[in-house]
């Protein structure tokens, strides 16, 4: 019997004992006992997922189609449920497979939405309709064969559910179970339907290099809205999630949102549709331009995961069920529950003029200001002094570095510090000895230009060979040296991508094999170096996508540094993905766009995700360094609730003057709020900030950094600052404060006063000793000396769970 079909003969029987479950639901809930997340109602065909809140069903028609019927909030009762149906035919113009809210709709037939999957097979005929096959339930997962009508093609639908995340994951693998070859032209993961109706809104992120993450928000009207990248990255242009709410009645706090992400890294598309059904819906996985994927006899292909949830809380709950499913689904399980170091990086201080004695000198300083993980960027290897060379040749720059990394690195852990290196594996410059020995390891269509970016071309990361040699290149760099983290680089898109070693049917392949190739390396390195931690960039933000962050521990926001601009893109990152996994550094000014706002701002700017240090040290007065020494010991303090907390966005950038961020611990032990001022327009005050997500009852004890808040009680209850608020005074221009509450019956020993810090008070203009709270029990050296010698003063990094 061929594979598939000895697999297929078995998944009939399983669900029997599934439907005798379901039969028992309805008293096991009453009885307050535990029901299965996903159930099947065998009388009327209807599968049931459930998470915490939320409730999705679908089930077969009469047609043997699969159908979609409910998702949003919780259903209470399996017996409200009944057989789906599909819509009638009002016109030959309106089909009913167009009509109806297909599962997994093939093209074939008269489907005329935008289909899941479209397939020429090698007889030429292209006709694709998908029915029920089988299904097989194990715990929170359900796998639904579809098949085609005449030939076997079948697909297999699977969906997880994540119960305390409220989310569900779509996946399809498509199986080639014919004689013949069979080329997909567009594999899409799933689709997701809003309830039928008019007026909804669409919110995307969108941008550029240096402006990633922009929150852009947009009725929904009939047609297609595509998002998408043809770039072979994830791109800075657009990301691939959405969120969708009803005639803009959402807001942070209310209102009903459906919201998802595509977990890929290579060309990906999100089609946005309202049919002229009045459906809306949402069609995702690998972008079909340029795409054509031949299956032989018994081959099959995997698409992307796509993960999508529905809250009744707004987009500030919707944007925590991301954060926390991030947190302890995606990411790689080692680095679940464990805090991110503060991180130098050296890029903004040398460039590509790296040497042992440059780095160690800045490394000296570093430790000073309790940096914990020092990273140096891109220029130590090959014949790299600009961005013209080297790209190719790991080798470390023996000019640079005579006695090879190993003095540096040894430095580095001497003073308290891991060891981290830049790289960017994918490319190549032709000025390289790898491009002089191999110039056909780069994509190019033969005797076509090569178009360079950035004087780099990109290697064939889909050619077995290349992979090879890059696992080998990395594998080497990190047995011969004590790195223990990488930041993976990639400062350009794919142009000119031919793959010519491949028949000319199987060259487009390359838009996915480069992308599975790259995961398998990133795979393959962290399971040989179980203590390797990886932080993806893409020149900035190019790939931050829940596919790369299954891989990586953290991503690189942005090239865009300036602080004020940063409140934008951080608050749009933060729509869609964790605080935690959100690098942001603090560097010099002026910055790109000639902005200058003082290092307190830049400070609280960046310590609303994973904080990292940027700047040129040796530029830093001795009151820069005071500063920081404190700003990063209150940051050590904060971050377990900055990075595994919950956010609210009190005030957007894009709206206001003054934008307001506030992280609440995830035991609701501690809360941080953060305020900036844009700038200042004579007397008006700022607006109340509205605390959230606080305990009514509780007493919290309140600590400001500085004299801009103006209640000056040492405790206020959760009623108060939720219902009264907190009032500050920002004055001037790109001000900046933070206030930290600490639940009175864990926080401080008793006869502590709220501090402040002595230089946040001068940065600030105060005069020090004129704080209302002159204390120093954030922001102590005493602290900060523990952890830089023991380290482990209660910082927190490598602390597992612990919530
Ligand atoms: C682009 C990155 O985004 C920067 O942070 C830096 O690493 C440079 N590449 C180095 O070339």
């Amino acid at each position: 019997m061929h594979r598939w079909n000895a697999l297929f003969s078995t998944i009939g029987i399983v669900s029997f004992p599934i439907v005798f479950l379901a039969i028992r639901v309805g008293t096991a809930r009453a009885r307050g006992a535990e029901v299965p997340p996903i159930r099947y109602l065998s009388e009327q065909k209807l599968w049931i997922l459930e998470t915490q809140r939320t409730t999705y069903v679908m089930g077969i028609n009469e047609q043997g189609e699969l159908q979609h019927f409910y998702w949003g909030r919780k259903l209470a009762r399996d017996e409200d449920l009944a057989a789906v149906h599909s819509r009638p035919e009002h016109a030959s113009f309106d089909s009913p497979e167009t009509m109806t809210s297909l599962e997994y709709p093939g093209w074939g037939g008269r489907q005329y939405n935008e289909p899941c999957l479209k397939v020429t097979r090698a007889d030429g005929v292209r006709d694709l309709v998908l029915k029920y096959a089988s299904h097989e339930i194990r715990g929170a997962t359900l796998d639904v064969y579809v098949k085609d009508i005449m030939v076997d093609v079948f697909v297999k639908l699977s969906y997880r559910v994540f119960p305390h995340s409220d989310l569900i994951r779509k996946e399809a693998e498509i199986q080639n179970r014919t004689q013949q070859a069979v080329t997909v032209e567009s594999a899409q993961s799933g689709v997701w339907h809003m309830p039928s109706g008019d007026g909804y809104r669409l919110s995307y992120l969108t941008g550029r290099w240096a402006g990633e993450t922009q929150l852009v928000r947009e009725p929904i009207h009939q047609g297609k809205k595509v998002l998408e990248s043809r770039r072979g990255n994830t791109s800075h242009q657009l990301n691939p999630w959405f969120a969708i709410d009803e005639q803009g009645q959402a807001d942070e706090e209310h209102g009903r949102v459906w919201f998802g992400a595509l977990a890929w890294s290579g060309n990906w598309k999100l089609t946005v549709e309202q049919t002229p059904a009045r459906q809306v819906r949402v069609v995702g996985g690998y972008n079909d331009f340029d795409f054509a994927y031949l299956l032989k006899p018994g081959e099959a292909l995997t698409t992307p995961a796509f993960d999508a949830g529905f809250t009744d809380g707004g987009f500030g709950a919707a944007s925590r069920l991301l954060h926390r499913f991030e947190r302890q689904e995606i990411l790689p399980e080692r680095s679940r529950g464990r805090l991110r170091p503060v991180l130098y990086n050296s890029w903004e201080a040398t460039t590509f003029n790296v040497t042992e004695e440059g780095q160690k000198a800045l490394a000296d300083k570093a430790a000073k200001i309790g940096i914990e993980l020092f990273v140096m960027d891109d220029g130590w290897f090959g014949e790299r002094q600009d961005d013209r060379a080297g790209l190719g040749d790991w080798y470390v720059n023996p000019k640079k570095f005579p006695r090879g990394l190993k003095p540096l690195i040894e430095h580095v852990n001497r003073l308290g510090m891991d060891f981290g290196l830049w790289v960017e594996p994918e490319m190549v410059n032709p000025h390289s000895a790898l491009y002089r020995q191999h110039p056909d390891w780069v994509m190019n269509f033969p005797g076509r230009p090569r178009s360079e970016a950035r004087h780099q071309l990109v290697l064939n990361m889909a050619r077995e060979d290349v992979k090879e040699h890059i696992f080998s290149v990395l594998d080497r760099l990190l047995a011969e040296n004590e790195i223990r983290f990488l930041k993976w680089d990639m400062n350009r898109h794919f142009s000119e991508p031919g793959w010519p070693e491949l028949p000319a049917d199987e060259q487009k392949k390359i838009w996915v094999k480069y992308v599975r190739n790259v995961y398998e390396v990133i795979d393959r390195l962290r399971a040989k170096y179980p203590a390797l931690e990886i932080e993806s960039c893409s020149g900035g933000g190019g790939r931050v996508d829940l596919g790369i962050l299954q891989r990586v521990e953290q991503v690189w926001t942005s090239d865009n540094t300036e602080a004020f601009d940063r409140l934008r893109i951080q608050e749009g990152f933060t729509f869609a993905y964790a605080p935690k996994v959100m690098m942001d550094w603090v560097t010099d000014v002026p910055n790109l766009n000639g902005r200058s706002t003082p290092l307190k701002f830049r400070f609280l700017v960046a310590l609303q995700g994973s904080l990292g240090i940027g700047s040129n040290l040796h530029h830093w007065s001795p009151a820069d360094f005071e500063l920081a020494t404190e700003m990063i010991a209150y940051y050590k303090r904060i971050r377990r609730t900055v990075q595994e907390g919950k956010l609210y966005r009190l005030l957007s950038p894009r709206e206001a003057s003054i934008t307001a961020n506030q992280y609440v611990s995830e035991d609701g032990k501690q809360s941080v709020l953060f305020a900036f001022l844009h700038s200042q327009q004579f007397l008006y005050p700022a607006p109340t900030l509205y605390l959230r997500g606080l305990d009514d009852k509780a007493v919290y004890r309140v600590k400001a950094l500085d004299d801009r808040l103006l209640e000056k009680q040492e405790t206020l209850s959760g009623s108060y600052l939720m219902n009264h608020g907190l009032n500050i005074s920002l004055r001037g221009d790109f001000d900046a404060t933070s206030v930290l509450l600490e639940k009175v019956d864990q926080a401080m020993p008793a006869g502590t006063s709220a501090p402040g810090l002595d230089a946040v008070a001068r940065h600030s203009g105060n005069r020090p000793g004129t704080l209302e709270c002159p204390g120093r029990e954030f922001g102590t050296h005493c602290a900060l000396a523990g952890e830089l010698e023991g380290r482990a003063v209660g910082n927190g990094v490598g602390e597992a769970g612990g919530h």
